[in-house]
């Protein structure tokens, strides 16, 4: 007979934080958010906003990645039918003008005036080095700007008469801030940072700066580049695609399927190891053995959640699935398990059915790093959904990745071929979220709510909240009295 597991599985909304004592040190202004997403070459990659935007179509595309991590959360960019187009979104990300950039349209010196101009209507850049290669990454000869030149009678003059080659450039190791203050003093706006053997590595533009003084929180790469992730599949028809990501210099992978309790995930998890030392996260479980065997076969961080996301039919079509408050239990505990053993920390993520900072804070506080979200990002004016206006109200396009719209056949069809499309049946549904706002008021409005919820339970940070907060799980009638109640709200009276 099967196993009847003894024991009721639980959902986020049922659980309470009780109240800690609120100290100066715990009060809100001093709560930190900061959390490991997974662990990394050099430790972990950290977040300022445990914030992670789900890998799907509707939520996370280069716009969204872009503005997630500029407020210090991250996006995974989805396993996209077209692998170029994937690829495409991760080095845009990459390429995003902030701090060091590492990819600029660079000229040789016998380049033309006219092919500067072509770029610099084509690009609407203004600035070129020029190195002995004409690649980015070789020698530094000078700069030409469209200021340099005259578009009417020097299109067919070569570049080399025309480049400024008095240069103000900094060395290699040059932070941020130094480069910073260079600028300021020698009144640059661009400012070239040159190896030991004047090879070009890197470029600041001072207008970038100000990024960084708007958004102190952004999750940054040590180049100062935009933190971005990919979703990958198991299936051996996509290895190619793994190396690219690599190649595209992805700050972190996620091996994409609804049940990553298989061998497959071990196999793309270990070859993923044997390419390089980029992070791999696994998932998704819902049990302890699942948690242990992929961290065994070597993921970075686990993610969690089956059945549960907003649009998803996972549960009524294959009885598969677990509450997310049941399933974090007893994946923490598991991790927990191991770091009582002297076995390094793994972080989790909580995917899926959180679409409140309530839901966000209790997922927290039950032993999640970050938490995953597609619904919640899937609202912002950000996410690439449509709009659609019904009786004056704004809604958004959500499609989950097993919808029939999405057909994600990579991650909806365990096996190691997508070939066979004959068993494909859809695990999730199409429809229409209320639009919110932009994620720039969105999510910090979402953080100010987690500090609260932090300060009352007496915690100034995560770890904190890992250890030390109370929850108690409550009754149906207790969960009622935790809503309005006895009172007919204003709108619903006119
Ligand atoms: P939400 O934030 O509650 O909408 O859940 C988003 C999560 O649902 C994603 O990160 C996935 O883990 C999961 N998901 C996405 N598409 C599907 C689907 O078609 N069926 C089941 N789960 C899905």
């Amino acid at each position: 007979m099967a196993i009847i597991v003894n024991s009721t599985s639980t959902s986020l909304k049922e659980y309470r934080l009780l109240p800690g004592l609120t100290t100066e040190f715990s009060s809100k202004n001093n709560v930190n958010l900061q959390s490991h997403l997974c662990r990394s070459s050099n430790g972990y990659l950290t977040l300022n906003t445990p914030f992670v935007s789900a890998s799907m179509q509707a939520v996370s595309d280069t716009r969204m990645a872009i503005a997630l991590a500029r407020l210090g959360g991250v996006s995974v960019i989805p396993v996209l039918p077209d692998e170029e187009c994937q690829i495409a979104m991760v080095k845009k990300v990459k390429q995003y003008k902030a701090g060091f950039q590492t990819d600029l349209i660079t000229f040789s010196p016998d380049a033309q005036i006219y092919q500067v101009e072509k770029s610099k209507y084509a690009t609407g850049y203004s600035t070129y080095p020029v190195t002995d290669n004409g690649l980015f990454h070789g020698k530094l000869l000078g700069v030409i700007t469209d200021k340099d030149f005259d578009a009417q009678t020097d299109q067919k003059v070569p570049v080399v008469r025309r480049m400024k080659t008095e240069l103000v450039v900094a060395k290699e190791g040059t932070s941020l801030m130094q480069a910073k203050a260079i600028m300021i003093e020698t009144g640059r706006g661009f400012l070239p940072i040159v190896s030991a053997e004047g090879t070009l590595q890197s470029v600041v533009f001072r207008k970038d700066l100000e990024h960084h003084i708007r958004f102190p929180n952004a999750s940054e790469d040590q180049y100062g580049r935009l933190v971005v992730g990919a979703a990958v599949t198991t299936h051996p028809q996509h290895r190619n695609r793994i190396s690219h990501l690599i190649n595209g210099e992805v700050d972190f992978l996620v091996i994409d399927a609804s049940d990553g309790y298989s061998e497959y995930q071990k196999e793309t998890i270990l070859y993923i190891k044997s390419l390089s030392d980029t992070p791999v996260i696994a998932g998704n479980v819902v049990t302890s053995e699942a948690f242990d065997y992929l961290v065994e076969a070597g993921a970075d961080a686990i993610k969690v959640g089956m059945g549960i996301g907003s649009g998803c039919i996972t549960q009524e079509e294959k009885a598969t699935g677990r509450g997310q408050a049941a399933a974090l239990m007893e994946v923490v505990n598991a991790r927990d398990k191991l770091v009582d053993e002297g076995k390094q920390y793994i972080p989790i993520i909580a995917d899926g059915g959180l679409s409140s900072p309530a839901d966000i804070c209790i997922a927290l506080a039950l032993g999640a790093d970050t938490v995953m979200m597609g619904n919640y990002f899937a609202r912002c004016t950000e996410s690439p959904g449509e709009v659609h206006y019904r009786n004056g109200q704004a809604f958004k396009k959500y499609w989950m990745e097993g919808s029939l719209k999405a057909r994600n056949l990579g991650r909806y069809f365990l096996g190691d071929s997508e070939d066979n499309q004959v068993d494909y049946f859809a695990e999730g549904i199409s429809g229409w979220v209320p639009l919110k706002g932009s994620i720039f008021d969105l999510v910090p409005e979402s953080c100010s709510k987690l500090k609260a919820s932090l300060s009352s339970a007496g915690c100034s940070s995560i770890s904190e909240l890992h250890e030390n907060s109370r929850l108690e799980h409550q009754s149906s009638v207790a969960l009622g009295d935790s809503a309005v109640h006895s009172l007919i709200k204003d709108n619903d009276i006119v």
